[in-house]
């Protein structure tokens, strides 16, 4: 079968959150913050913190291990592994060969991650579903997983209220039928811009010294005012963009499944898109902002929950540190048994 020929579609999804959930009262006692101020900046009301030994590659092996269960398939089943982090466990080896063994995926497949930060999981998507069509390989697990507890700075109360840890796992499958799965995708960057949210220290321009601990530049820093404004605007004009590509119109479309970084920013994306909120499934109130976990968690909760139906056209967008982003417009599809 011919590259032009093949669809990529979600077969499976999976997730794994862990179990510690830090309220934003809790966090009160932490920062000089409220619960009234959190959710109403942001919307959020809690978030999962990962606990010592759970790792990005321990919450995508579980999260992977759900998806591959769902399925019915194996880990003997997975042609090539792709994981989007910005918090690997460790700076080399990648995330995705530690979550290879972990799992017991074949010793002999690619695995590699890639670093778009919040638009970390499409970009995957789409480098994965690029090399599925490649016709090289039938089955990929696309991966987001993050730990952005140990990289936030815990006394920095604009940032550390809004992040979370987690994982969320899909598997991509190769099908001959035609127009299913995705249809169409957008990704960016905008690298003069990377200074609106970074991480100073502990790369090799900056190697851990006494003095980056000191100054604690290993923790994030964002201009949350700024990124709001590109997010917004950014994130309405990648769904534009890729509707306009494949001929459709955000009429047609069932579910935007959006970044979930703050109910502000998507409630602006929806009114720029002239779209319901209801078409937007929510959960960062109970998650957070978990960057590259986060389109996978919304995903996998809107499926699971009966509202994502086959036929259904999807529209998955992300905006995050680069900066980055990326939608991806898929016509959702459930082989029949
Ligand atoms: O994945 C992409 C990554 N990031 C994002 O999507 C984040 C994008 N940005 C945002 O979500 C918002 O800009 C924030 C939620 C970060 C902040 O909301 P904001 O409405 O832009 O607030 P602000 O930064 O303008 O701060 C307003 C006030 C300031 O006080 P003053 O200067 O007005 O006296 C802050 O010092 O709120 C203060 N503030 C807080 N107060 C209580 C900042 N953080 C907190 C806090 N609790 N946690």
């Amino acid at each position: 079968m011919s590259r032009a020929e093949l669809s990529v579609f979600i077969r499976s999804l999976g997730v794994h959150a862990p179990d510690r959930k830090l309220t934003n009262t809790e966090l009160s006692a932490m920062v000089e913050t409220s619960d009234e101020w959190i959710k109403s900046r942001s919307g959020i009301s809690e978030r999962r913190i990962a606990g010592a030994g759970e790792n990005p590659s321990d919450m995508g092996a579980q999260a992977a291990a759900k998806a591959l269960a769902r399925a019915g398939l194996t880990p003997a089943d997975i042609d090539l592994l792709i994981v989007a982090t910005m918090t690997p466990d460790v700076p080399f080896p990648s995330t995705a060969c530690l979550l290879q063994a972990k799992l017991g995926l074949r010793r002999d497949i690619p695995c590699f991650d890639i670093s778009a930060a919040c638009s970390g999981f499409v970009y995957a998507l789409q480098v994965g579903t690029d090399m599925l069509r490649s016709g090289n390989y039938r089955r990929a697990l696309v991966i987001g997983a993050e730990k952005l507890s140990s990289v936030v700075d815990w006394q920095d109360r604009a940032t550390c209220v809004l992040f979370g840890d987690g994982a969320g796992a899909a598997i991509l499958e190769t099908t001959a039928t035609p127009d299913v799965g995705v249809l169409g995708n957008l990704l960016g960057a905008d690298g003069v811009n990377a200074e609106l949210l970074h991480c100073v220290a502990g790369g090799s321009a900056q190697p851990a010294s006494e003095q980056t601990l000191r100054d604690r530049q290993h923790f994030l820093r964002m201009n949350g005012k700024e990124v709001f404004k590109l997010a917004v605007r950014v994130m309405a004009d990648s769904c534009e963009r890729v509707l306009k590509g494949c001929g459709k119109h955000s009429d047609d479309v069932a579910w935007f499944i959006p970044h979930q970084a703050n109910i502000r920013i998507v409630e602006a994306v929806a009114d720029q898109l002239q779209v319901g909120l209801d078409r937007f499934p929510i959960n960062l109130d109970r998650y957070g902002n978990t960057s590259a976990a986060s389109i996978p968690l919304a995903l996998e909760e809107a499926w699971t929950a009966g509202r994502i139906k086959h036929g259904d056209l999807v529209l998955l967008v992300a905006f995050g540190a680069g900066l980055t982003w990326g939608a991806t417009l898929l016509r959702w599809h459930e082989p029949s048994p």
